[in-house]
């Protein structure tokens, strides 16, 4: 009888011992695997930041040039507020002011766009710079520009709609049908602009505008099986949907992998702003449309119907005559940032393994570039729009802000 409960005791305390030491060498193994990737990001990041200089108002970090220079916009195209963004970031992850210092310069450089109305995407050139710069290190200043930004969002609110415009016009591929109120998945993002610039204000408004404009796009932008559409065009005088189709997506029919993934990370976050449990339950479904059709590395096709039967890109679009099954590690860096805030809100571990694993790949060598290559982006192999024969295959800084967010969520992941 002392024998054998001894001997259980003995099984009980070797137990504990093993499961102690294997979460200890699991909690160093991350440890290691962060530290590792933010030295990288940092010493590629002190290389981009020498390169580009200071911030001029027209030399935003981009992508990389056939010849693999850097190529840099002005402040007006969509992206400006990544690279800032990423600053943000690398301040988060290793505390060092340096970086601090930098990003407050280059978010300020930002300013003027506070009262832009000619796109969409202020949701993305704002909020990624100066709503990092607000929940790190507050400005009242902040919060203005941060109000001002979203109320010039909402400018581009119409109620018949109830939709936020996305861009002032267009045509689909076949160039045949003229968008009057086209709204693109994309959109979902700048929705968190209006969230925190209600909180900050008191404005009701900003928070009505976003959940109206979700739930259309819940009603109008997905397939039954919760693939998703790129473009939706609306009739402004009835509010009905004139067109469904793509204008970055292989096909009007495809699915193109990056609007799928804003589509995620963007009702994630509609949930995160609303608690309502309609956002989550879409969240849930577009993330398990995405994850089902993943490559064997889980990073994805960067449009999920590539070249296959039933798919036809339409006219003057360069996917009738480029067909390649590249691969997006822009929409790969999206998801798994989305995908470990989805595991927490739904207390499904499935969810932030893949995240995980994602993030693991997009370390691995085959995505992440090398020390003082890749025109000093951290991750290689993103396709911008094929398309319109845009960034086929090149870094993006997208897909390196939505990297360091990854790592920033990984980093406080219970
Ligand atoms: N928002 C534009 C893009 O994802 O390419």
């Amino acid at each position: 009888m002392k024998t054998s409960k001894i001997t259980v005791l003995t099984f009980l305390l070797m137990g504990t011992f093993f499961i102690t030491s294997c979460t200890k060498e699991k909690k160093k193994e991350k440890e290691n695997f962060i530290n590792e990737n933010v030295e990288f990001a940092s010493a590629q990041t002190k290389l981009m930041l020498a390169n580009v200089g200071e911030p001029t108002g027209k030399n935003y970090p981009r992508t990389a040039n056939e010849n693999g220079t850097l190529r840099v916009t002005d402040m007006y195209d969509w992206t400006p507020g990544f690279f800032p963004g990423s600053l943000w970031y690398l301040y988060e992850l290793t505390g060092d002011t340096t970086w601090r210092y930098n990003a407050e310069k280059w978010t300020h450089s930002l300013e003027p766009l506070k009262t832009y109305t000619g796109n969409h995407d202020l949701g993305f050139m704002m909020y990624c710079s100066y709503g990092n710069a607000e929940r790190l290190a507050s400005k009242p200043e902040y919060k203005d520009i941060l109000i001002e930004s979203a109320r010039s969002l909402s400018t581009r609110y119409d109620d018949k709609v109830q939709s936020i415009k996305s861009w002032n016009g267009g045509k689909a591929w076949g160039d045949t049908t003229k968008w009057t109120f086209p709204v693109i998945i994309d959109n979902m993002m700048n929705l968190e602009l209006l969230f925190n610039a209600s909180k900050i204000s008191g404005d009701k408004q900003f928070y009505d505008i976003a959940v109206k404009h979700a739930n259309t796009t819940i009603k109008n932008h997905f397939r039954e099986d919760f693939s998703s559409y790129h473009v939706v065009d609306y009739d402004t005088i009835t509010g009905d949907v004139r067109f469904k189709g793509t204008a970055q997506g292989f096909s009007d029919n495809s699915t193109w992998a990056r609007g799928q993934a804003w589509a995620i990370y963007g009702f994630t976050m509609v949930y995160r702003e609303t608690k309502d449990s309609t956002y989550l339950n879409t969240a849930k479904q577009l993330a398990d449309y995405f994850i089902k059709n993943l490559p064997a590395d889980f990073i994805p096709l960067w449009d999920f119907n590539v070249a296959q039967t039933g798919y036809t890109p339409q006219g003057k679009s360069y996917a009738v005559e480029f067909q390649e099954k590249l691969k997006d590690a822009s929409a790969a860096a999206i998801v798994c940032s989305a995908l470990f805030e989805l595991g927490e809100f739904t207390q499904n571990k499935s969810y932030t393994e893949m995240a995980i694993k994602m993030l693991h790949s997009l370390a691995s060598p085959n995505y992440r570039a090398t020390l003082g290559t890749n025109a000093n982006f951290i991750i290689m192999h993103c396709v911008g729009s094929i398309p319109h024969k845009s960034e086929i295959n090149v870094p993006l800084c997208y897909a390196d802000y939505y990297f360091l967010e990854a790592l920033v969520r990984y980093k406080n992941l219970k």
